[in-house]
């Protein structure tokens, strides 16, 4: 018996991968462009004034001479500019070819990770563009946030397994001076790691 062209698998099919592609475009492409148009995207100077228990403060202290070489004074203005020189090495370096910033709501990630990610959360300078990530060598970091302390993140960029046995994360020692103290790039660094989700914690 012959059947008739609405019942092929292949029309079946094509009428569900068209359906798939419309609501993709509606969820992903329309709906955040709705929900978001009325959030302002904030700038990092904004970013850094609200953050003023960030971690920023706390390195001023651990590291006096690196910082005051580097930053000078910790204010909200060296702050913001800790946090775009953190984020742009987070680029250069391809932290995020091994690290997402994006809880998915699967898994019971936010067992692990913390509350599940926002599109809000994504409406500011030191977002664009996300780095969700694809693929996780390493454990997701949009809520890493006083997980660690500051001494902690500096001996691990320096030597992941000294504080993470068997760490297969690369060690960055262009971080650091000749005498092992962080430098510029790793205050900076360590800066944005700590305000990654410092918006939750507040
Ligand atoms: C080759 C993959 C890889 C790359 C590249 C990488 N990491 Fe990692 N990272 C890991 C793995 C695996 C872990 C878990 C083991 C550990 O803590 O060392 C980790 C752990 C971390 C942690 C601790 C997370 C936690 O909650 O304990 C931080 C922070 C971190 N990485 C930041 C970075 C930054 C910043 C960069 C870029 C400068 C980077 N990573 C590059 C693989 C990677």
């Amino acid at each position: 018996m012959k059947q008739s062209r609405v019942e092929k698998f292949s029309f079946v099919a094509l009428v569900a991968g068209l359906g798939f592609f419309v609501t993709g475009f509606i969820f992903q492409m329309l709906g955040p462009v709705i929900f978001l148009k009325d959030i302002p995207m904030k700038h990092v100077k904004e970013l850094a004034a609200e953050d003023p228990d960030g971690e920023f403060y706390q390195l001023a202290e651990d590291y006096p001479d690196e910082f005051k070489a580097a930053f000078g004074e910790a204010t909200p203005a060296t702050y913001a500019q800790a946090l775009k020189m953190g984020r742009d090495i987070y680029v250069a370096e391809g932290c995020w070819h091994c690290h997402s910033q994006f809880v998915r709501p699967v898994s019971n990630e936010h067992i692990r990770y913390g509350e599940v990610s926002l599109a809000s959360e994504f409406q500011n300078e030191l977002h664009m563009p996300p780095m969700l990530g694809t693929r996780r060598v390493g454990p997701d970091l949009s809520r890493q946030s006083g997980v660690h302390s500051n001494d902690w993140h500096v001996a691990h960029f320096y030597d992941p397994p000294s504080v993470q046995p068997g760490s297969v994360m690369p060690a960055y020692r262009w971080f650091y001076d000749e005498k092992g103290r962080p430098n510029k790039k790793g205050l900076a660094i360590t800066a944005y790691v700590q305000w990654l989700g410092s918006w939750k914690r507040r």
